[in-house]
């Protein structure tokens, strides 16, 4: 298991899902942590779970990352309390998910500002010093989605294209910086995630596991590979991709994941499990205002 004593992770969304898990996955392996996620008793719970079970530092900041100026205050708050960033995990992300025409507008600007604007923003503030100090790492969550249009989420998987293109682009100017790039492409991942959509958006086959997905990041980041799939299947066919006619694929993919098709409930959030109830476990989160 890689060493990351010393060394600070900030992992935006690690209230819950693939972000918790990447947060823990550092803890475990000795890194400090910044937790950013919305201002809410997600990330209060968040933060005591990794306190109580690792012996790192565990900031956590509260901040809504999908409005213009979200990330600039995230930076300025790190500033203060004088921290170094030297891993940096671009997590926080939701998905809207419907046929175009009907989604909220400006539902949809927030869902490009957080996944494609903070994300460049972040990358721009913290980068820099890692390649001063000729080491780092930069996991930016990208999707299977990256790799063609999905009619019911267009918005979504065209701004998961921009983070693989443009991950994969950093990767190959700072190859030989010392720091690590990564664009981590999960496919459907048993997380919260369409808990905030509302419906089960998942036509067949298993769900991958966060963990699932931390193993193909720390396994990619060993090879230093500039993206990755997580699982074997969905990496085959993110590559056949390639090979299929864009607006054939998409149509195939706007039947499949029609809204009348998918009717299952979303499960509810889940909780982690806390020794006591949160108020009395003393937990504070920094707001970045
Ligand atoms: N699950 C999948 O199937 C899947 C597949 C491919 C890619 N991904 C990507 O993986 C990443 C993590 O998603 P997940 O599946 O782990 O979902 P999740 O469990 O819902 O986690 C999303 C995280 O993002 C945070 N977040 C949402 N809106 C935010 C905002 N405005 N400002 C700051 N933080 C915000 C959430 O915290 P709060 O709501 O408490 O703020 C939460 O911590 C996302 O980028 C997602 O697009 C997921």
């Amino acid at each position: 298991m890689s060493d990351y004593r010393g060394q600070t992770a900030l992992v935006t969304g690690a209230s819950s899902g693939i972000g918790l898990a990447l947060a823990e996955a550092f803890a475990q392996r000795g890194a400090d942590l910044v937790i950013a996620a919305l201002p809410d008793d997600k990330l209060r719970a968040a933060a005591a779970w990794l306190r109580r079970r690792y012996p790192v530092t565990v900031h956590a900041i509260g901040v809504d990352l999908a409005v213009e100026e979200g990330p600039d205050k995230l930076a300025a708050r790190l500033a203060e309390l004088g921290l170094t960033v030297d891993i940096l995990v671009n997590n926080a992300g939701f998905g809207v998910y419907g046929p175009y025409h009907t989604l909220d507008m400006e539902q949809n600007h927030r869902e490009i500002l957080l996944l494609c604007a903070a994300v460049e923003r972040l990358t721009h503030h913290f980068l820099p010093g890692m390649l001063e100090r000729g080491r780092g790492t930069l996991i930016n969550l990208s999707s299977v989605t990256a790799f063609q249009s999905v009619p019911p989420m267009a918005v979504y998987a065209a701004a998961k294209a921009f983070v693989l293109s443009f991950t994969v682009a950093l990767w190959a100017e700072y190859r030989d910086s010392g720091v690590r790039i990564l664009a981590l492409c999960p496919a459907q991942t048993d997380t919260d995630f369409c808990a905030e959509v509302g419906v089960e958006i998942n036509p067949a086959g298993r769900l991958r596991t966060p963990e699932e997905v931390v193993a193909t990041a720390f396994r990619a980041l060993r090879r230093g590979v500039p993206y990755a799939v997580d699982g074997r299947r969905h990496a085959l066919t993110a590559a056949a991709t390639r090979f299929l006619p864009r607006g054939w694929l998409a149509r195939t993919t706007g039947r499949v994941l029609h809204p009348s098709k998918m009717t299952r409930p979303a499960k509810p959030p889940r909780q982690l499990p806390l020794d006591g109830p949160l108020d009395e476990l003393n937990v504070t989160t920094i707001t970045a205002a």
